[in-house]
């Protein structure tokens, strides 16, 4: 039997490169050639080859135009990411094409970023690691770069699913009282005390701490938006680790430039890789290149995740752990 063919857009981990093409006739992109970013060009190298898997990542533009274009042949589309706002999975289930993703394995890596994040923004660390690359570090002075503690501050925390449980357990070891916006409450074992919000202007009125977890799609579209960054206690910190396209720049600029919002952490930006401009003339943001999951560990296990759900459609004809409706 020849192996199916698997079209991978993207160069992932040596580890998975090698299982793909053990177990697949593997196109790989080892080159991370940017041909990726085309969805017309995913669709024409999946009917070149006559792919019957595509494994592709956050961020490739699988959305109904190239779910359309791709051939009969593909079965099955599994992204590399835990996010799926970059497919358009109502047209692969017209299709009749599995879509799936990797859920839970980045959990950890992408709560240890927005904490990376808080810190950052808290403790002004993007700011006094600039003074010192610049040489302009005089010395040791009381009032200098003066940020704030996290001992003891609301973190509220915004789309309580894997990731924000994650996070909470790290902030309660930094003594940090946890406050949660979601659509529904959670069970009182994963709650673990911290405090539900149905009501999204109670819930940014009470914290001092936004971290943003919410998933990306047209429904949470600039949900951080002027008037909920108003109702944010003066001198709050923002930080987004989830979906770029939830937060509204321009107000957010304007509250960082008049100090409503005492600082951000940005991992994760509308159009990236294009930042909004407004962003790069503050000193009060820290912004990081979309490294959430960026860990040697969870990468691995991404791929590991993507494979083990191609392998389920491709190999064995049965239902992808991870499929997602
Ligand atoms: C995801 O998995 O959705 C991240 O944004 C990329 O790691």
């Amino acid at each position: 039997m020849p192996k199916p063919v698997l079209l991978l857009t993207r160069k992932l981990p040596d580890a998975i490169e090698a299982r793909a093409a053990r177990d697949y006739d593997a196109r790989l992109n080892s080159s991370d050639d940017p041909w990726f970013k085309d969805g017309a060009e995913i669709a024409r190298r999946a009917a070149e080859c006559g792919a019957a898997g595509v494994l592709c990542a956050a961020g490739d533009p699988l959305g109904a135009a190239t779910i359309e274009a791709l051939p009969p042949s593909v079965r099955i589309v599994a992204t590399f990411s835990v996010g799926t706002d970059h497919l358009a999975i109502p047209a692969a289930t017209a299709r009749g094409i599995t879509v799936a993703n990797t859920p839970g394995v980045l959990s950890f890596a992408t709560a240890e970023c927005a904490f990376t994040l808080m810190l950052m923004a808290a403790r002004r660390a993007g700011e006094g690691e600039r003074m010192v690359r610049a040489r302009a570090w005089t010395g040791w002075a009381p009032t200098q770069l003066m940020g704030v503690t996290l001992e003891g501050k609301k973190l509220g925390i915004a789309g309580y699913g894997r990731i924000g449980q994650e996070l909470a357990a790290m902030a309660r070891a930094m003594r940090m009282e946890i406050h949660y916006h979601n659509r529904s409450r959670v069970a009182p074992e994963l709650e673990q005390g911290a405090i539900f919000h149905a009501d999204a202007r109670d819930f940014l009125g009470a914290i001092d701490i936004l971290s943003m977890h919410i998933p990306g799609g047209e429904a949470t579209r600039k949900w951080l938006n002027a008037e909920k960054l108003s109702w944010m206690k003066p001198g709050s910190i923002v930080i987004n680790t989830g979906r770029g396209g939830t937060v509204d720049d321009p107000a957010l600029v304007t509250a960082l430039s008049c100090g409503h919002i005492r600082a951000a952490g940005l991992d994760v930006y509308d159009g990236e890789p294009a930042i909004h401009e407004g962003y790069y003339g503050l000193e009060n943001i820290a912004l990081l290149p979309h490294l959430g999951s960026a860990t040697e560990e969870t990468r691995n296990a991404m791929g590991h995740r993507a494979l083990d759900n191609l392998d389920a459609v491709l190999l064995r004809g049965t239902v992808a752990p991870d499929a997602v409706r």
